[in-house]
């Protein structure tokens, strides 16, 4: 039975303060869970403080280089080196503002899987493409592009984010049917590449959750859970989440 995963994307957002009033808040709810585990991804300058409070602490971004001349960037080994546990590779923000390709993805995914480092790998189309009707091919070029480098001994580090760029922060998820279907559509490719361990890979879905939709988009097949952005930095509504991917 594949693990659910609630994983928080702050991007960048909250000060030092208010990430210690999250945290604050967080110790008092119940975040008690039957195999499902909660992730947050931090600004980096924040990630011991979400692994002193005992949480899975994740980072937004990593080079594939292991170190020297990279000014700004982080590495695998550094992150490692204070206790995180996974990283995001390729969101569509890193994608288009920092233009990253489908080569560099390639690359940051090879370097995870020399390092055994775990990693949520993000996909998604844009308006445009959805607008076509070309969603899905679009979808699945861009994981098989992503993944080539992944061989099947390595799939356990893997997990998949279906983020539709149109319902980032828009406030406009994606609807059922579309997130069956691409769901759908990516557990089938990743059998295809992969064989069936494919089936063992979580997918996750990103785009506009929030306490309204979660239940309805974490009864749809194939959703393994959801990365959040704008409804992770109130804690109580993340906590809503929460309650919802148990239900
Ligand atoms: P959102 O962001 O929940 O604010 O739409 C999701 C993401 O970008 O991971």
């Amino acid at each position: 039975m594949r693990k659910k995963i609630l994983a928080a994307n702050w991007k960048m957002n909250l000060t030092q303060p208010e990430v210690k009033a999250w945290l604050h808040t967080y110790q008092t709810l119940d975040w008690s869970a039957l195999n499902a585990s909660l992730r947050v991804y931090p600004s980096a300058i924040y990630l011991q403080d979400i692994q002193r409070a005992g949480l899975h602490c994740g980072a937004q971004n990593v080079y594939f280089e292991a170190s020297g001349a990279y000014t700004g960037e982080l590495s695998i080994e550094q992150l490692q080196s204070v206790g995180v546990q996974s990283v995001l590779i390729g969101h569509s923000e890193r994608r288009l503002l920092f233009k990253e390709d489908d080569t560099l993805v390639a690359q940051k995914v090879s370097a995870c899987a020399r390092a055994a480092f775990p990693f949520i790998l993000c996909c998604g189309e844009a308006q445009d493409i959805r607008e076509a009707g070309t969603h899905l091919a679009n979808v699945l070029a861009q994981l098989s592009e992503n993944l080539r480098l992944l061989s099947s001994a390595d799939l356990h580090l893997l997990v998949v984010a279906y983020e539709p760029i149109w319902a980032i922060g828009s406030g406009l998820s994606a609807d059922l049917d579309q997130i069956t279907e691409m769901q759908q559509a990516i557990r089938n490719h990743l059998v295809e590449l992969f064989g069936s361990a494919g089936h063992q890979v979580p997918i996750l879905y990103g785009g506009s959750v929030n306490a309204a939709n979660a239940e309805a988009i974490f009864s749809c097949p194939n959703v393994d859970g959801a990365l959040v952005g704008g409804a992770s930095l109130d804690p109580l509504v993340f906590h809503q989440l929460w309650k919802a991917l148990q239900a």
